[in-house]
């Protein structure tokens, strides 16, 4: 198995963010996970990467064990995540924030800020090297992340809504991006998301997360037709077309 997770509960007092959690990913699909607002899609994604410890259950891999590495580790292993907050730091340039990322893979400075300038024209944020990562727009600040998380050479990339907060055009630019780096550099996607167009227009398969537990797995196009999705998250009125 390429990427699963077992039975994964975590505790914060008396709430359980994410109760026996399980799900897979194979290796080259893009996969949703979606549900409401404090649904625990944000600690599964920290509990991956390994900011946060379970309480029980298990992260496996390519049939490695991941539970208890460090962060470090797991990057190493080829998991990279961006995060729904952006993680950058905003006195850097986009140039040093994107060979943060590089410098996971090498530690010889002109071979870091090669590969860093080839992966930010890739992302279209060439000639934006030089700016300070606080002079730029929400949309930028998204690629620069992005850019980063590519920099560590991802087999497995988590993307905590990458599109949250980007008006029209960004979003169909982003989801350009996205298939574009799929197909030239062939990682696997989990992706966490609000925009439900984004998960129909590119997500193979999706899980629905509500009150810390898993209640559906199915295709986009049949989130719909599901009473528990439609009730827990969708809402009456949502019109699938
Ligand atoms: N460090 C923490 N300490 C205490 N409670 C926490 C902590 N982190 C998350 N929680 C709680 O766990 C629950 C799940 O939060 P989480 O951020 O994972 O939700 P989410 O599905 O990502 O929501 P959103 O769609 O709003 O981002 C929430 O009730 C949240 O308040
Ligand atoms: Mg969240």
């Amino acid at each position: 198995m390429f990427f699963e997770i077992e039975g994964i509960t975590k505790r914060y007092g008396g709430l359980v963010a994410n109760s026996n959690v399980s799900l897979h990913v194979n290796r080259h699909e893009i996969v949703g996970l979606i549900g409401p607002n404090g649904a625990g899609k944000s600690t599964l994604f920290q509990i991956i990467d390994g900011f946060v410890r379970p309480d029980s259950g298990f992260i496996r891999f390519k049939d490695k064990d991941l539970t208890k590495l460090p962060t470090s580790k797991i990057n190493k292993a080829g998991i990279a995540c961006t995060f729904q907050h952006a993680q950058l730091f905003p006195q850097l340039d986009v140039l040093e924030s994107v060979m943060i990322g590089t410098y996971c893979r090498t530690m010889n400075r002109a071979a870091a800020r090669q590969e860093a300038e080839k992966l930010i024209a890739f992302t279209g944020l060439q000639g934006k090297e030089g700016t300070l990562i606080d002079k730029l727009t929400m949309f930028d600040r998204k690629r620069v992340e992005l850019t980063a998380a590519l920099a560590t050479q991802p087999e497995l990339l988590l993307l905590d809504e990458l599109f949250a907060g980007l008006n029209s055009t960004e979003v169909s630019e982003m989801v350009d991006l996205v298939l574009r780096i799929r197909r030239e550099l062939k990682p696997t996607f989990l992706i966490i998301e609000h925009v439900i167009k984004v998960i129909m227009s590119i997500c193979e398969r999706v899980y629905v997360l509500d009150y810390g537990k898993i209640i559906a797995e199915c295709k986009p196009d049949e989130l719909s037709k599901n009473p528990l999705v439609v009730k827990a998250y969708l809402g009456e009125e949502y019109d699938a077309s």
